[in-house]
């Protein structure tokens, strides 16, 4: 009886590679992009708040009321808003894949990152749209002067 090998195929038919969206890359690239608007927006945002005009001298409870009531102020900070929470989340996101080791962990840390991230969007975005300086259910004398104009 004679013993015969069967020769290696020339070619191995390998199975097409599904083309997934590469989210690493995508994220490396949100980084790099939001930081860039962020210079303009944050820079923008402290000249604004603290050297224009009277400075810091002029930030109380009316002059944040005065940007929230300029729909310009309201987009400059939301924008504000959502990229730096997602930027500092991912960033977080990255800073905890290199160091939690252990999978229970890091998977507590990313959902932890994930759940704080969503309602602090929520928050924030509901407190820029639904904010009224002069409620009209508000407590007698609680109300600020310049409601008075109403
Ligand atoms: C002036 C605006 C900003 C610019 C230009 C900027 C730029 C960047 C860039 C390019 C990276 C990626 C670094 C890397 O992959 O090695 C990064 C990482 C990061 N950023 Fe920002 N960023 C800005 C503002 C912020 C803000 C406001 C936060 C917090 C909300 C933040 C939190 C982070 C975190 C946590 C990381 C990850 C750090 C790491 O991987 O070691 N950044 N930033």
């Amino acid at each position: 009886m004679t013993t015969e090998t069967i020769p290696a195929p020339r070619s191995s038919y390998t199975p097409p590679r599904k083309r997934r969206v590469n989210w690493e890359k995508w994220g490396w690239l949100y980084m790099r992009v939001s930081g860039l608007f962020l210079v303009v927006l944050i820079f923008g945002h402290l000249f604004v708040n603290l050297v224009s005009g009277a400075g810091v001298r002029a930030i109380d409870f009316a002059f944040v009321a005065g940007k929230w009531a300029d729909p310009f102020w309201m987009v400059w900070d939301t924008l504000m808003l959502v990229l730096a929470l997602i930027h500092g989340a991912n960033g977080m996101r990255t800073v905890t894949n290199d160091y939690a080791h252990r999978p229970i962990l890091r998977k507590t840390l990313l959902g932890a990152i994930l759940v704080s991230t969503v309602v602090l969007l929520v928050l924030g975005i509901l407190v820029i749209y639904t904010f009224d300086p002069c409620p009209s259910n508000a407590i007698a004398g609680t109300l600020p002067a310049f409601c008075k104009a109403h």
